[in-house]
Order: C-alpha cells, then sequence, then structure tokens
C-alpha cells in the first residue's frame, strides 16, 4: 500500500509539490455499464492510480445536476449525481484512495448554479423585487419594453449573458443559460458556501478546486463595459479577497487546500489570490497554453517562478484539462499554442510529431519546481477527437452557432482494454460521446505491457519524481527546490533543481548534447548511442554533487 506523504516539518507539505490528477468522471470508467462514467468506475480503477503514483484526484462537479455544463451547473452540492452514484459513495471512495494514499480534491462553482438549484427555481416562482431574487443578478430590460439586454456583456460562452423571463425581467448568467450567476454582495451566498465548505472537508476531502475563481464578485450597478475601465465589472474584483479570506480560516481548521482556477494575464493580479491568508495555489494557464517554443517556454517557467516567489506558493504545472484541446494534438500543429478564441474544425496536426513533443513536455511539466496536474487520458496520450457535431454536447459549441468545435473532444470516455466492447471503458451501450475507431489502440491494458508507451513513460517519470531527492520540495524554499538554467546551446532548455536533478529538453530542430551527468534517469524516447539528445525530446539526469 503506497503511503501518504509525511507533512512533518522537515518535509514541504504534500499539495506543495503533488502530482493531482484529474477525474473527469463522466468519461473516466462507466462502473454500472449505462454509457456514463460512475464513482463505482473510479472506485474499481483505484489500484491504476496507485500504479500511475499520483498523490491526488480532482474530480470535476459531480453533484445533481442537469449538465447543461457538463456539471458546472449544480443542483445540490450536498447530492451527488444518481448518474454517479449517491453520497454514501463518495465518502467511501474518499476514504478508500486515502487509505491507498490518495487525497481528494472536489470542485466547487461558486459563481452560478444550475437553473434547477432549489434557490433559482424559488427565484422564479417569487415576484420581481422578492428576496428570493436577490440571490441572483435580475434586471429590467432596457429599450421601451425592457426588450434589450440589461447591459453590453458578452457571455464567456458567446452571446449574451442575459435572458429574459416570462414576467419581463431579465437574469445574468456569465455562462450557459442554465446557470444562474449568484449575487456574492448577500451575506446568504456567503454564508451557503462556507457551509458547503464544511460540508465537504467533515467527509475528508483534502482540497477544493475553485472554478471562475477570479469572477465572483460583480460591480452592484452592472455598468455596460468599456474597455480599459478599472476595476473591471465582474472579473477580478477587490472584494474577492475578503471571500477567500474567510474560505482559507475554514480550510485550515481542516488542514485542507484550495486550487484556483484564475485565468489573469496580470502576474501582479494573479499573485494576489495566492498571499499567504487567501488560496494555497492557483492553476498556471499561461504555461498550458504556451507555445512549443523554447523562447517563449522559458520566459513562461521564469515568469512563473518570478510571480509565486514573493507571496511563498508553489506554481502549478499543467498541460491540459477538460476544457482545452490535447496536448498530442496541439503539439502537432503548425499553431502549438492553446487559444480559446481561435478553436476551429478540421485543424491539421501530426500527430506522430505532436505525441513526441507531448512526451518531452511531460518530463519538462514533471520536472519543474511545484504541483503538477495530469489530465486523465495524458498518461495514455490521447489527441483530441472529431466529435460528429450532432453528439456535441458542449455549450461553448452550441451558443457559438456551431461554428466553436467545443470542448468535448478531450472528454471522450477513456480506453482501458483493447479487447472489450467500447475499448473496456466498461458500457453495454454506447458511451455518452462516441469514441474514435482508432481509441482502443490507446487502450490502458496494453500500453501497461509496452515499454515505450506514453503509459509506462509517465508511471516512470511519476516514479523518479518520487523517489529521487532531486524533485523534493524543500522547506522554506519559497521556490520548492531552486531552478537554475544550465549553458546550453541555442533551442535546448537545460536546468538544474537544488538536489542534482537535470532536465534537458530540446526544441532546436537537430540533435543536441546531453548537459554534463552521471546518469541518465529516464529519457522521453530511447537515445540512439550517439550521446546526442534528438529533437523534441527531453531526458532527466542526475550529477552526483
Ligand atoms: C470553468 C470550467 O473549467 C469549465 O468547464 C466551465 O464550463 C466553466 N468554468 C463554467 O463553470
Amino acid at each position: 500500500m503506497a503511503a501518504i506523504r509525511p507533512t512533518e516539518a522537515t518535509t514541504a507539505p504534500w499539495w506543495r509539490d503533488a502530482a493531482i490528477y484529474q477525474v473527469y468522471v463522466r468519461s473516466f470508467a462507466d462502473g454500472d455499464g449505462d454509457g456514463t462514467g460512475d464513482l463505482a468506475g473510479v472506485r474499481a480503477r483505484l489500484p491504476y492510480l496507485v500504479e500511475l503514483g499520483v498523490d491526488a484526484l480532482w474530480f470535476t462537479p459531480w453533484y445533481l445536476s442537469p449538465l447543461a455544463d457538463g456539471g458546472y451547473d449544480v443542483a445540490d452540492y450536498r447530492v451527488i449525481d444518481p448518474a454517479f452514484g449517491h453520497l454514501a459513495e463518495a465518502e467511501k471512495l474518499i476514504a478508500e484512495a486515502r487509505e491507498l494514499g490518495i487525497r481528494t480534491i472536489i470542485d466547487i462553482v461558486p459563481n452560478h448554479v444550475s437553473d434547477r438549484h432549489g434557490w433559482f427555481r424559488a427565484a422564479l416562482a417569487a415576484a420581481p423585487g422578492s428576496p428570493e431574487r436577490e440571490l441572483f443578478h435580475f434586471r429590467e430590460g432596457r429599450g421601451e419594453n425592457g426588450e434589450i439586454p440589461p447591459n453590453d456583456w458578452v457571455s464567456e460562452f458567446g452571446g449574451t449573458p442575459w435572458t429574459r423571463i416570462d414576467d419581463g425581467q431579465w437574469y445574468l448568467h456569465l455562462f450557459a443559460q442554465g446557470q444562474p450567476d449568484l449575487n456574492w454582495a448577500h451575506p446568504a451566498v456567503r454564508q451557503e458556501h462556507e457551509d458547503v465548505l464544511r460540508f465537504w472537508f467533515e467527509r475528508g476531502v483534502a482540497g477544493v478546486r475553485i472554478d471562475s475563481a477570479a469572477l465572483l464578485a460583480k460591480d452592484p450597478a452592472l455598468p455596460d463595459f468599456v474597455k480599459g475601465t478599472d476595476p473591471h465589472p465582474y472579473v477580478d474584483r477587490d472584494e474577492l479577497h475578503d471571500i477567500y479570506r474567510s474560505w482559507r480560516a475554514i480550510a485550515d481548521r481542516y488542514d485542507g487546500i484550495f486550487v484556483g482556477e484564475v485565468w489573469l494575464p496580470d502576474s501582479e493580479r494573479f499573485a494576489r489570490y495566492l498571499r499567504p491568508d487567501e488560496l494555497h495555489t492557483a492553476f498556471n494557464f499561461n504555461f498550458l497554453a504556451c507555445p512549443w517554443d523554447p523562447g517563449l517556454l522559458r520566459s513562461a517557467i521564469d515568469d512563473t517562478l518570478a510571480e509565486h516567489a514573493p507571496v511563498g506558493a508553489p506554481a502549478t504545472w499543467v498541460l491540459c484539462n477538460h476544457d482545452v484541446t490535447r496536448t498530442v494534438t496541439r503539439y502537432g500543429r503548425e499553431e502549438t499554442g492553446f487559444d480559446f478564441a481561435a478553436k476551429v474544425f478540421g485543424t491539421p496536426t501530426d500527430l506522430e510529431l505532436g505525441t513526441r513533443r507531448a512526451r518531452a513536455a511531460a518530463l519538462l511539466s514533471l520536472a519543474l519546481p511545484g504541483a503538477v496536474y495530469l489530465y486523465q487520458g495524458e498518461e495514455l496520450g490521447l489527441p483530441e477527437a472529431d466529435i460528429p457535431r450532432d453528439r456535441i454536447e458542449d455549450p461553448m459549441h452550441l451558443r457559438s452557432g456551431g461554428v466553436d468545435p467545443g470542448r468535448d473532444g478531450c472528454r471522450v470516455p477513456l480506453p482501458w482494454s483493447a479487447g472489450e466492447p467500447y475499448a473496456g471503458f466498461g458500457s453495454t451501450v454506447e458511451p455518452w460521446l462516441p469514441q474514435p475507431a482508432a481509441w482502443a489502440s490507446y487502450a490502458a491494458d496494453e500500453q501497461g505491457t509496452d515499454p515505450g508507451s506514453m503509459l509506462t513513460l509517465y508511471r516512470e517519470a511519476l516514479r523518479l519524481r518520487r523517489a529521487e531527492p532531486g524533485f523534493a520540495a524543500t522547506p522554506g524554499e519559497t521556490s520548492d527546490g531552486r531552478l537554475n538554467w544550465l549553458p546550453s546551446a541555442p533551442g535546448v532548455l537545460a536546468f538544474t533543481r537544488t538536489h542534482g536533478l537535470i532536465c534537458v529538453v530540446n526544441l532546436s530542430g537537430s540533435p543536441a548534447p546531453l548537459s554534463e551527468h552521471d546518469e541518465i534517469l529516464l529519457t522521453s524516447v530511447p537515445l540512439d548511442g550517439s550521446g546526442l539528445l534528438p529533437d523534441d525530446t527531453a531526458a532527466w539526469l542526475r550529477r552526483k554533487r
């Protein structure tokens, strides 16, 4: 049985250098055969996650939901959606994982609820101006008959973020229509979320991922958005920090941690969320979106470490998640960065090249100081799938009038066994999203016995990351194990960590010499004996001190 890493004073707290695996429950494994992944499926696959070598699981929302946005439309935070299981089963899963050395992080979506949430239903049933409506942002429309939305904001999923109801009022939803925004100026909204946090911490969760963490607070006047307005009417408002300080006080009572979904280009503003009495960590989207380019990657790494150092927070390293294009597809394209606005159908990709780069990127991200997030299927090297248009469920696609391909291509049910129906996902009927014909060739069972597979690479890298002192976070060091760049050829990234680990990544376009070393620990592809590192590959080396 794997042991939970100790957290005595001599060791940095677990979350500062953890490897955290994102479980998109609906597509992880189907325990009851109905076509949808569920908690029974996750419980059955815990040994796989132990063998993979991760420290924690982040579960995307598993609560009661009509799935207007894949579960990010929550109807009840204290109920597990029956498609996934039930509360007692979630408690069992949390406990079983913990027994196996794996902690649980849940996903809380404070910006909005589902339009089926009891509060919103009550608000619809109540009159304009009622206390029930005050929990949300209801307003009269503009124009002679109130037929124009109350302001000019644009939904994160496109179109107006306002929907008009029968009595003529409009309600605000920064995302889909089924996701009404809560009014965070209302004390009951704060109270409820604090209770929800306690509810889940009491059930043994070790952490909480905060959805859309920089969007909750709104300018109460809900003014039109004039570009350049400071403060922004709904992004990164100062009021948020007070909310997160009170959340932190709750988490501290349970030794729990937060990871915020904070998309902000301004690194100084970003770091404010990570002050010692606010969130422990936040996702590093600048690194995630960074093109496969040596100069840009090096800057992204330097900027990340520089922005975290003053607040003493560890960085997180993320290559992909349930919202973005799968890494092997992205890195095989001409444009290797990620940008929501640039997504179109039919972008050509070279999967062989993308996979080679994704292997190198895995060793890069797993060698950097801080915590690392892996998204289910990343360890199998899954590409982005083409989903037939009539099967796409993502509101990002639907609200774009069919122009944006949406995010379902990275949410396809996992292939577990090559020889079984639906690649061993566990379903006896077709899964909720169709799997591409080649899916079985990525199956975990066959990759597990193939020394050259992506799964074997991830297992070995995660094993070394735990076992090698060179990767350890050092208590008291704000950067969690320093990173020093080593001299290297142009286009080659080479750095060393505090205890003698060296990581070299070659993006130069031709074979490059390895940095001075005593031992090769791991390479993203086998070396050919020339002593050179091929293009688009990475190596972990050890130097005795
Ligand atoms: C961010 C989540 O990651 C995404 O999947 C979701 O659509 C939005 N927040 C809205 O909740």
